[in-house]
């Protein structure tokens, strides 16, 4: 199914207005889908997304707060971006920590970050938990909390670095976030510097304080909800230049088409329309569903949201004459004019084709099962045209 809409999408325009559609619909059957063609479609596609494998994830995985609400923020139900210009780059990666210390010491494995990614910034993210209440009552009202990066492995002032620091209130309770950039890019550089990071609290005067006093909830000892989080933004330099391009103008509408997924087979009215445009009473260029169902390509296990997305394709004919609403270049218009004066043999009308495309968001599972944020240029048709 997937196969026949991908592929079907890609010819529509050459077959459009020729009779040998039948052939092809004929040719990409689900009978003449062997599971060879299929399994080359999925890696094909698992390219697109910039993947070789897809991630095995074993069991049932919650992603973080912090990734879902992050995701809600960047992409609409269906996945498409909102804003193109909230995420500074276009990956967000989320570690755990994997030391689980009793101390206030953290490691994160930085192994699936490709070399190639430019690091934009880094953050820190701990859970502050209450006081304990019987140190509840204390003079301190703010204490300074000082986040460095471990240099050696003894513990000394010399063997660190201080990466970020502030007042924090002693009461307070919830997300605290420390930028540790400089740290992620050194590990990056080489990978057995990162010795993790260590949490100094100090009180305003400087001196050590009781660390029952200001508490971070730990990945062994709290919920989950809470363990202690790096979250590092990212850009794979994958970034197209249609988005550059564009026109301010240009924010992107979400699709106002309706929503219908387009998974069931065609009604029989749909269908005898279709035979009907092959006779040459077709229907002119527009916007169609096509929706790409990660469920039924068997993606569900690893990709968290969204479901699927709404491509969209363009169909129809670019017969002359070229209504605005047909978004025409100039040179679409003259070829429809040569075409329809039949001044010369063998020239087409124009193709319908995408000619606004659209970014959708994926929030997906790694391999090392780190929930990681995804934009990707190009994948919805936001308007079809003939050029
Ligand atoms: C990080 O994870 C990778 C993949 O699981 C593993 O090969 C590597 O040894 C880990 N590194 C550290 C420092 O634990
Ligand atoms: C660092 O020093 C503290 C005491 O100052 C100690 O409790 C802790 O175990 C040491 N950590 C390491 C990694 O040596």
């Amino acid at each position: 199914m997937l196969m026949f809409a991908l592929s079907f999408a890609a010819l529509a325009c050459t077959v459009a207005a020729r009779p040998s559609l039948s052939y092809l619909e004929n040719h990409f059957t689900a009978e003449d889908e062997s599971e060879e063609v299929r399994s080359a479609a999925i890696k094909r596609l698992l390219e697109v997304f910039g993947m070789e494998d897809p991630p095995a994830i074993h069991g049932h995985k919650q992603a973080p707060q912090y990734m879902l609400d992050l995701y809600n923020t960047v992409a609409d139900v269906d996945g498409v971006t909102k804003d193109p210009y909230l995420l500074e780059g276009n990956t967000v990666r989320s570690f755990f920590d994997k030391l689980r210390s009793e101390q206030v010491e953290f490691r994160f494995n930085l192994s699936t970050v490709a070399s190639t990614e430019k690091i934009l910034t880094a953050e820190l993210h701990l859970f502050k938990l209450r006081p304990q209440a019987s140190v509840t009552f204390n003079r301190h009202h703010f204490c300074q909390v000082s986040v460095y990066q471990l240099l050696d492995k003894s513990n000394s002032t010399q063997g660190r670095k201080l990466l970020s620091s502030r007042l924090i209130p002693v009461h307070s309770t919830g997300w605290e976030v420390f930028t540790i950039t400089q740290a992620v890019r050194s590990w990056m550089g080489d990978e057995s510097s990162n010795l993790g990071l260590h949490i100094v609290v100090q009180t305003l005067g400087g001196s050590q304080v009781d660390m029952k006093l200001i508490r971070f909830a730990s990945g062994r000892s709290h919920h989950q909800s809470k363990q202690p989080m790096l979250v590092l933004f990212t850009d794979d330099g994958r970034r197209s230049a249609t988005l550059e391009n564009a026109d301010s103008n240009d924010t992107p509408v979400t699709p106002s088409l309706p929503h219908a997924p387009m998974t069931g087979p065609p009604s029989r009215s749909a269908r005898s329309l279709d035979y009907s445009e092959e006779e040459g009473l077709s229907t002119s260029c527009k916007r169609q569903p096509l929706y790409v169902d990660f469920e039924e390509i068997g993606w569900s296990g690893w990709i968290v949201s969204p479901r699927g997305y709404n491509a969209y394709h363009c169909k129809g004919s670019c017969q002359f004459p070229l209504g605005q609403n047909m978004r025409p270049t100039n040179h679409a218009t003259v070829q429809s004019i040569i075409n329809a004066l039949k001044l010369m043999k063998g020239i087409d009308t124009p193709c319908c084709v995408p000619d606004k495309l659209f970014s959708i968001n994926l929030l997906y599972f790694d391999d090392e099962e780190n929930v990681v944020l995804k934009q990707y240029n190009d994948m919805v048709a936001g308007s079809c045209g003939c050029h």
